[in-house]
């Protein structure tokens, strides 16, 4: 195991840029939201609670001053990247920083949740230090996502895969396949993901033109519609909103420490699982559903995302059915060496599963590392934790830190040395 963590370890030291974490050293060479939420957690647990500091700090630079934290901040010393930052035109909209150049778009807010942890690995005074510095700009971010992207009461809505995280998921295929939107309207854009990873594991061109396209519509509206219900791709997802309802339950536990009031954050966490209880549950699967807003319908894709109400103490959210479901749809045992499971982001019975295209069917860390999150937080999970746990641990020791993995074979596919796979992995070996 130690040797596990320094390999880790060695992953995060070579990604470290200064001040905070690029991904990848090809693939992905700028800030990334919830990639740097996830480094600030391993450097952490590795005794390097300032680096978390200094990286969440970093992250901050791009708030919008609507609140808006954007998924992405760009390094203009690394080139090789696409879209460039003239494609988003955020350097002419009035939100967005000066010092900085940014997306326009969110991804998921894990950042309550990897400052409480990066905080308690601070000793007291600098942790009140810490909260008291972040708990402005976290609430401004919340409110953000409450007042602009909550506009059904409660689930979050994402106006672009990419907010997600999850980009070319079976999730996002029907909502994709509704867009009116035609070829000469795409934006000429060019793509070198696939010069850094072969393009089979890869989103298609076809996904590409659509982002593209949407990209360009959410740009025309300099990303903050007046009327969010004229937007062509509205989907509540589940795994956003989880995250925000567990993230404003951190947000409460920071006010708390710097004495302020935090009763708004409990309300509104609660509030996400309500709306996810009676809109998202599905029985039939034991799995939370995303919704549509566009077509007004569910989206019946059995995804690894449509576990994570686990993480919320919501009284009605029913825990046992969807530990039914993880067992029976939605885990493969370790297929490597090694005991346990894992968890592929889709079922593998979904006629849409593709064992190594990007978010279409492998095993990420990140949804393993949520989900066992989510199991250990009761009794009822914790064996099923401890299993998960050694999936992943022997899937790192015998593929490496890369960025996602073919679920049936656990070879390493995407980027390697992947930092959020090292330090998710430098989490688990801690526990
Ligand atoms: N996940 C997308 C990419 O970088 C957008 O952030 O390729």
């Amino acid at each position: 195991m130690s040797d596990l963590l320094g390999r880790a370890g060695a992953v995060l030291d070579a990604n470290w840029v200064g001040q905070s974490t690029k991904p990848s050293a090809r693939l992905y060479p700028h800030q990334w939201s919830w990639d740097s939420a996830f480094a600030a957690i391993g450097n952490s647990v590795r005794g390097l609670p300032e680096r978390g500091v200094a990286e969440m700090q970093a992250l901050f630079r791009g708030q919008w001053s609507n609140g808006l934290l954007p998924h992405m901040i760009f390094d203009t010393t690394a080139a090789d990247y696409r879209p460039s930052p003239s494609v988003w035109g955020t350097a002419e909209v009035t939100e967005a920083p000066d010092a900085v150049l940014t997306s326009g778009m969110i991804q998921p807010a894990v950042h309550a949740l990897a400052i409480r942890l990066v905080g308690e690995s601070l000793e007291p005074s600098e942790r009140r230090k810490f909260y008291s510095h972040c708990f402005e700009p976290l609430r401004a971010w919340h409110d953000y996502l409450w007042r602009e992207r909550s506009t059904d009461g409660g689930l979050v809505e994402v106006w672009h895969p990419w907010e997600s995280g999850m980009d070319n998921s079976p999730l996002w295929d029907s909502a994709l396949d509704g867009l009116a939107w035609s070829a000469h309207e795409v934006p000429a854009y060019e793509r070198v993901d696939t010069a850094h990873a072969p393009e089979h594991v890869r989103p298609t061109t076809s996904d590409y033109d659509r982002y593209m396209w949407l990209l360009g519509v959410l740009r025309d509206y300099d990303y903050q519609p007046e009327r969010p219900q004229d937007l062509p791709f509205r989907v509540s997802d589940v795994l956003s909103t989880s995250i925000a309802a567990l993230a404003d339950l951190e947000l409460a536990h920071i006010a708390d420490f710097v004495g302020a009031p935090s009763s708004e954050f409990h309300d509104r966490a609660r509030q996400r699982g309500d709306r996810l209880v009676e809109e998202c549950w599905d029985g039939d699967s034991g799995t939370f559903l995303n919704i549509d807003r566009v077509a007004g319908e569910p989206i019946a894709v059995i995804a690894a995302s449509g576990l994570l109400p686990l993480l919320l103490p919501h009284p009605a959210i029913d825990r046992a059915s969807m530990i039914t479901a993880l067992q029976n749809s939605l885990s493969v045992s370790t297929p490597v060496s090694g005991k346990g499971f894992v968890v592929p982001t889709v079922a593998p019975s979904d006629p849409a599963f593709e064992a190594e295209r990007y978010w279409r069917g492998p095993v990420w860390i990140n949804l393993c590392w949520l989900i066992e999150r989510g199991l250990r937080s009761k009794a009822d999970g914790r064996d099923l934790a401890d299993e998960l746990r050694s999936g992943v641990l022997s899937l790192a020791k015998s593929s490496g830190f890369r960025e996602y993995f073919n679920p049936h074979t656990g070879e390493g596919l995407g980027a390697r040395d992947f930092s959020w796979s090292a330090a998710l992995v430098a989490d688990l070996v801690s526990r």
